[in-house]
């Protein structure tokens, strides 16, 4: 590499890599970058979650010899769109870039994405899902429906048709970024879907192909958690912003706590136990199952452990019978006043979701 002949002209295009835990990867795209980019006056901005594996260190280390190559090292706080958002506002180059860090993604597109800039479109990404990329083909029927389902999903709340919206790698003017970056979410994962549902207007887009590549070294930090936050985030961004993202998730865990009573009460009854002990027995598994999801999922990030954890469990439960009494209350009180059945029934489910989920943030997961 040669630094000192490009740290001098102020760069064109940042290209933001979020990290975690990537000690390994990340000399390697960096090396990549400069191979690719020639020619090009860039720079990297790494941002790191304090990775326990020291990546800011590798990455800071890198920056001595080449002053490309930046660092931010963000501490107590973890999240992909928050440090991709970090990461763009720090740049003063007129083009950013998004692209992970683990060398999934094809470096060797970013040229042909920054052609699409400099002939003046606003977005550029690069998409699995066209022609000449990597997806779809391989999937089970089922993951491939709900990909289509998540696909439909965004374009209701997508300004601009994409066809890889979940897509982690992409280039746009940085002043689109500006201008929208206090209405974006730092919460998840979902930067682009977000970027292209927060922009004021159409945006001009093009697409890059590219084949996601297998990870060598470290692990994935996206579970199934993803496909909930992203409905989560559809949900939000439907009702215009109006319900909270939190509540969502505590419905949606709601509805899969039915779900788990249903079938416990089935396997109960099924297994000869009488129909008040199943139906408590199906009460009490419900609960904590919801209780242990929302620990995971919805209050991921105040998370209770150890001796909280069991403390938590025990309010939660308190929480969600008066929240049941409340639901039983409402329903039967509208009922009694000649309320349709089903209108008295949902107007109870709803106020016992509300209780409990103001009652859980206010007393369980309390920050
Ligand atoms: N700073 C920071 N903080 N970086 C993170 C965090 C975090 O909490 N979580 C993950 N990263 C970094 C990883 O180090 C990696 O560089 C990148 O974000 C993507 O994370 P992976 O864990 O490798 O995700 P993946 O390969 O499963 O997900 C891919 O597909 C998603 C959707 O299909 C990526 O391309 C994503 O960008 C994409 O959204
Ligand atoms: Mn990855």
């Amino acid at each position: 590499m040669t630094p000192t002949q490009t740290a001098t002209a102020a760069p064109e295009l940042t290209v933001v890599v979020p990290s975690y835990n990537e000690r390994d990867n990340v000399p390697e795209l960096a090396r990549r970058l400069d191979h690719v980019l020639s020619g090009i006056a860039w720079e990297m901005i790494v941002v790191d979650d304090d990775s326990p594996d020291g990546t800011s260190a590798v990455v800071k280390a890198l920056s001595r010899t080449d002053p490309r190559v930046r660092c931010i090292r963000r501490v107590g706080r973890r999240g992909l769109a928050g440090a991709c958002i970090e990461g763009m506002l720090a740049s003063s180059a007129p083009v950013v870039a998004v692209m992970d860090a683990d060398l999934q993604h094809d470096e060797t597109i970013l040229p042909a994405m920054l052609a699409h800039i400099r002939d003046g479109r606003e977005l550029v990404v690069a998409s699995r899902n066209i022609e000449g990329g990597s997806k779809t083909e391989g999937l089970s029927p089922i993951r491939q429906a709900i990909s289509d389902l998540g696909r439909k999903l965004s374009a209701m709340i997508l300004r601009a048709p994409l066809s890889d919206p979940m897509s982690g790698f992409f280039m746009l003017k940085r002043e689109l970024v500006e201008e929208i970056a206090p209405k974006l979410s730092t919460a998840g994962f979902k930067i682009l879907a977000d970027i292209a549902a927060s922009v004021p207007r159409a945006p001009s887009v093009a697409e890059v192909p590219f084949v996601f590549r297998e990870r060598v070294h470290g692990e994935s930090k996206l579970d199934a958690k993803v496909a909930l936050d992203y409905l989560g985030f559809v949900l939000n961004k439907l009702s215009g912003g109006l319900i909270p993202l939190r509540f969502i998730f505590f419905a949606l865990v709601g509805a899969s706590g039915l779900l788990v009573h249903m079938l416990v009460l089935y396997a109960a009854l099924r297994s000869g136990v009488g129909f008040e002990w199943s139906q408590t027995l199906a009460t009490v598994i419900a609960m904590t199952s919801n209780f242990a999801i929302n620990n995971e999922v919805t209050y991921r990030d105040g998370r209770l452990r150890g001796s909280k954890f069991w403390v938590g469990l025990a309010l939660f439960y308190v929480v969600c019978s008066i929240g049941a009494l409340g639901n039983v209350g409402v329903a039967s009180w509208l009922y009694s006043g000649h309320a349709q059945w089903w209108v008295a029934g949902i107007a109870g489910a709803v106020m016992g979701a509300v209780f409990n989920y103001a009652a859980s943030s206010a007393f369980v997961w309390r920050r």
